[in-house]
């Protein structure tokens, strides 16, 4: 079932939507127009109750306000380009450098804060939505105007099933990821202290002290990001490596094992446990990388939704990516979509109640 009302108004004046998809099983995932931002996802739970284990807001202006990407669709290129500098096809582009000097999340006005065109798909069984958004030629100086459209489907398997296409008519960069911060005890839990991660990838990309890989892939095994098989978030948190000291956490991409070139279904790439509920949330995905960011930098403004004052290490987020500056490393996966190239990627989100 599907079900829409206004969340509020943009500066503008224009109404921010917010539609809830929501199943049999009784989960129900609230969306919204603007940046396609998954604003709470409810679990049933043994007692009747509902748990909401996304973080999120409850105004318009605090998702304004938001310099942390809750819950929202990234793009037009998730996580960080050095300088904001890359060539494409011979010619050298400039992007905002929004972050400490790099781009970061596509640039200061990034799909995030679109407000974003939205249809239904289908109400029944498999709730499922559209959302489209145009980006222009030059919009924070990416090249070639690029044709986004996201998918969300809610399946009975408990699965929110996201499906990412997009056309350029001009050689361009793209990709996009989802920027839900997860806590499975409960978006007002405070800490992920019960929480264990995996993560199926026997590789990773170092960086430097500003958040960008040095072209590594660096062997996981006797480091905190051996996370092959299910381990407590905290163990690593407290680690001492220096790469832990430089993300001030986890803010780290994984090269994910199960990644080939033109995947059509995703793969199981990572899970994470809550040890005291049981639930887990499994992520499958086409896409080559993934960060796994345990909220470092989260602040207690704007106060979070029914509230609550969100904290570092809150949450977890898994953003399912290309690697980070992979335009300045050839050899990464490459980011480029062609004019007449159709880009397509599936990431899932799974609950295991
Ligand atoms: C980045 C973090 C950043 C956060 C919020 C994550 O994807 O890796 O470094 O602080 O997003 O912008």
């Amino acid at each position: 079932m599907i079900s829409k009302q206004i969340f509020g108004h943009l500066p503008d004046g224009r109404a921010v939507e917010q539609i809830s998809l929501i199943n049999a099983n009784g989960m129900q995932i609230d969306i919204l127009n603007l940046g396609g931002i998954i604003r709470r996802w409810l679990v049933p739970t043994p007692s009747s109750e509902q748990v909401d284990i996304v973080l999120g807001f409850d105004t318009v202006e605090d998702y304004l306000a938001d310099q942390a990407y809750l819950g929202a669709l990234v793009g037009r290129y998730a996580n960080r380009i050095k300088h904001g500098k890359f060539t494409l096809k011979e010619t050298r582009y400039q992007l905002d450098a929004n972050q400490g000097g790099n781009s970061l999340h596509g640039g200061v006005d990034g799909f995030n804060r679109r407000l974003w065109q939205t249809s239904v798909i289908s109400q029944a069984l498999n709730p499922s939505i559209c959302l489209q958004l145009t980006s222009e030629d030059g919009d924070q100086g990416f090249p070639g105007q690029l044709k986004a459209e996201v998918i969300y489907t809610l399946t009975e398997e408990n699965s929110l099933r996201i499906e990412y296409r997009a056309s350029t008519d001009q050689a361009t960069l793209y990709n996009p990821t989802q920027h839900s911060y997860f806590n499975l005890a409960g978006h007002q839990s405070g800490d992920i202290d019960s929480h264990q991660a995996q993560i199926l990838a026997s590789h990773f990309t170092p960086t430097d002290s500003n958040a960008i890989p040095s072209g590594e892939l660096a062997p996981v095994a006797n480091t905190p990001f051996d996370l092959r098989e299910l381990t407590p978030v905290k163990v690593g948190l407290a680690s001492s490596h220096e790469q832990i000291k430089f993300g001030s956490g986890y803010d780290h991409n994984w090269c994910l094992d199960g990644y080939r070139a033109d995947l059509q279904q995703p793969f199981f790439a990572a899970m994470a446990l809550e040890t005291q509920s049981g639930r887990k949330l499994i992520v499958n995905t086409t896409m080559p990388g993934v960060q796994l960011y345990t909220a470092n930098f989260l602040g207690s403004e704007p106060i979070g939704k029914e509230g609550v004052s969100y904290q570092g290490n809150g949450a977890l987020c898994f953003e399912t990516q290309f690697y980070p500056d992979s335009p300045n490393q050839p050899h990464f996966p490459s980011a480029m979509l062609e004019k007449g190239q159709t880009f397509y990627a599936v990431t899932e989100y799974q609950i295991v109640l």
